[in-house]
């Protein structure tokens, strides 16, 4: 019942989402850290630090509590069953079969993780769902993959996103969870975009951020980046530090600032208190 309605609601607004135009501040050293961590925006005031079991990472004063150690494979799921409680709808609304699947392979990436993605799964074409509920503490992206070879069972060499480097070029799906169950969220472009997302609380207030429209396809030829792995190409990152200047002045001809992320002191950044979201790709490269 409450797939059912949230895939209603994200259909609705497959027809209705309008795309417009963003921004952050690059400090980081590296990617390891993006300054558009919503929480960066929306600070917990100090979290206890006596919770810390799990792996811990300690960037800008913002203490992350990992939900994976990198050391350890990703972890593969399928759909949970929906009780109400906190999670995310994947909803793929590419119609287009990517790789060696039936559909396309989503990855979660916490921030500061760049190597080693935490979790992954596979959602049928086209309109299909997953619900998982990520580790209480997580704090990072879902973006898309790639499968090159399956049969059966992944083995290694089968999935770019698993050959142990930073695969960032891509659009990036934001979303973190506050101890008190209030969740954040937004759409990032960034660090790439290889296709439209659309991110939606899935509280009573009902807010959405990010966009549904194709802009690679018309896109100028000094726009473009390849994917590591793949090969594939798509729209180059357009971070303050290192960006592509001819992909930001095209993407922001026809996206908004306060829709998506496009650059660095714009904060599109929406929130659900009940810590549930719906996150829907539409037909892109992986
Ligand atoms: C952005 O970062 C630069 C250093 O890279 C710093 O000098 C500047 O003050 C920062 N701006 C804001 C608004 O934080
Ligand atoms: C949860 O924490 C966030 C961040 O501090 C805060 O903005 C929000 O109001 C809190 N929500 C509730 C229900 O207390
Ligand atoms: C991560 O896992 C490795 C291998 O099991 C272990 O040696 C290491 O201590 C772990 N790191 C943390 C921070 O738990
Ligand atoms: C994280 O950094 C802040 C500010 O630098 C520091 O006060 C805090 O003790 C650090 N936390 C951990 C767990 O290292
Ligand atoms: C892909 O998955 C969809 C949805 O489950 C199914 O209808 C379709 O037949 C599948 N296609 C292939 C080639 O397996």
């Amino acid at each position: 019942m409450r797939l059912a309605r949230s895939v209603m609601v994200i259909f609705y607004l497959i027809i209705t989402a309008a795309a417009l135009p963003p921004k952050n501040n690059g400090t980081t050293s590296s990617t390891r850290r993006h300054v558009h961590d919503p929480r960066h925006q929306h600070r917990l005031g100090g979290e206890p630090d006596s919770a810390r079991s799990q792996v811990v990472g300690n960037v800008t004063g913002h203490t992350q509590i990992f939900c994976h150690n990198e050391t350890q494979p990703p972890i593969y799921f399928t759909s949970q069953p929906d009780n109400g409680g906190p999670g995310v709808y994947i909803l793929n609304a590419d119609p287009v079969p990517h790789g060696a699947v039936n559909g396309t392979m989503f990855l979660f990436y916490e921030n500061d993780h760049d190597f080693v993605p935490y979790l992954w799964t596979v959602v049928y074409p086209p309109g299909g769902a997953v619900f998982v509920t990520p580790c209480p503490t997580f704090e990072g992206r879902i973006v898309r993959g790639d499968v090159s070879n399956f049969e059966g069972r992944i083995v290694r060499g089968d999935v770019s996103n698993f050959d142990g480097r930073k695969h960032l070029l891509g659009t990036w799906a934001e979303l973190s969870w506050s101890t008190n169950g209030t969740a954040w969220g937004d759409v990032s472009l960034l660090e790439g975009n290889d296709g439209p997302v659309l991110v939606q609380a899935l509280d009573a207030a009902n807010k959405y951020k990010g966009f549904s429209i194709d802009v690679l396809s018309n896109a100028p030829a000094g726009a473009w980046a390849q994917k590591l792995g793949t090969g594939s190409w798509c729209l180059d990152k357009i971070t303050s530090e290192g960006g592509n200047s001819v992909t930001r002045a095209w993407e922001t001809q026809f996206l908004d600032p306060n829709s998506v992320y496009l650059e660095d002191n714009i904060n599109p950044v929406i929130n659900s208190i009940n810590g549930r979201f719906a996150v829907t790709f539409y037909a892109g490269v992986v």
